[in-house]
């Protein structure tokens, strides 16, 4: 934790320095219009810990970011900046997110999701530690029944349903992710009418980690190729996971 510790000092320095005094009325500087605004704060705050193309990085626990919906993304940063999300030190490195959004104003928040959701997917890498020690016909399985009616069959998520898609997040942090749900880590604050949700689904059908595991290694096939061109990963997308055609195949 100690580098991790420093390295948010750093941040939140970048931040006053950089971004709250730009945006602040009193300093006679150029105001950022809501169109720069976004790529500014992108760059100077969130690229450090979630890296320059909102890839994200495992080694300080940062999700890939890049092009998850603006609807997802407003209600994410709003749940961290009013303690629905990453209230519990014991949880440090939501923790250190919620410092983040509650370091930021609320019309620099929105002007930061709209620029993020442009940036184009990133594929996660580390997919064939993903699937090691998992059976992905039991995740299939998992997900077709109790997954897909609100993240949809191929992962892309629902806006109607407040889910958001998984493809593009790393397989370490969707199972952290729900590991936090099971343990109420997230989703359990009282008004958080979403992550309840999930708090249900993870305690009711994901009995233990190799479960977990399993749907994880499942979700990670419905990426598309990382070397595809951005037409062919839509196509990828839209068809959903190669091991289904696989399986049925006799694989
Ligand atoms: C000091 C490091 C740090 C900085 C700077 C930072 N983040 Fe994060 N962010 C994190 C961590 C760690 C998580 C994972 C939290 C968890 O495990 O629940 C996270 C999670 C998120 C999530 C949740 C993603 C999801 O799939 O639910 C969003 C959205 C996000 N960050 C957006 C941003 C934006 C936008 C910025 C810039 C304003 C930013 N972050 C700056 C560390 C950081
Ligand atoms: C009833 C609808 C519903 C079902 C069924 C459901 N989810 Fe979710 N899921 C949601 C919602 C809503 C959220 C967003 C929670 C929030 O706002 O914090 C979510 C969030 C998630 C996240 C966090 C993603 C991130 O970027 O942080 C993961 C991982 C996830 N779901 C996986 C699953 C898996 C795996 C299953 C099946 C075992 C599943 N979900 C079933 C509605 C659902």
């Amino acid at each position: 934790m100690k580098i991790h510790r420093r390295h948010l000092t750093l941040v939140l320095l970048s931040i006053s320095g950089a971004v709250l005094h730009a945006a602040d009325p009193v300093v006679p500087v150029v105001a950022p219009t809501q169109a720069t605004a976004g790529p500014m704060i992108f760059q100077t705050v969130c690229a450090q810990c979630h890296g320059a193309a909102g890839e994200g990085k495992e080694e300080l626990k940062t999700p890939s970011i890049a092009s998850l919906p603006t609807w997802y993304l407003n209600t994410q940063l709003t749940n961290f900046r009013e303690g629905r999300r990453g209230h519990d030190a014991a949880d440090p490195y939501a923790f250190m997110m919620a410092a983040m959004a509650k370091a930021l104003q609320p019309e620099q928040l929105k002007a930061v999701a709209a620029h993020v959701e442009t940036l184009p997917l990133v594929v996660p890498t580390g997919k064939a530690r993903d699937m090691a020690g998992t059976n992905v016909q039991e995740g299939m399985r998992l997900f077709q029944e109790r997954c897909m009616e609100c993240h949809r069959y191929n992962a892309s998520g629902e806006m109607a349903f407040g889910s958001p898609p998984l493809l593009g997040r790393q397989g370490w942090y969707l199972a952290e992710q729900l590991r936090k749900f099971k343990t109420g880590k997230r989703g359990a604050v009282k008004n958080d009418v979403n992550g309840a949700k999930m708090v249900q689904i993870t305690n009711f059908f994901i009995e233990d980690d190799q479960m977990l595991r399993d749907v994880v290694a499942y979700i990670m096939t419905l990426n598309p190729e990382a070397n595809a061109s951005p037409e062919e990963q839509q196509k990828q997308i839209i068809e959903g996971s190669p091991f289904k055609s696989a399986s049925a195949a006799g694989q």
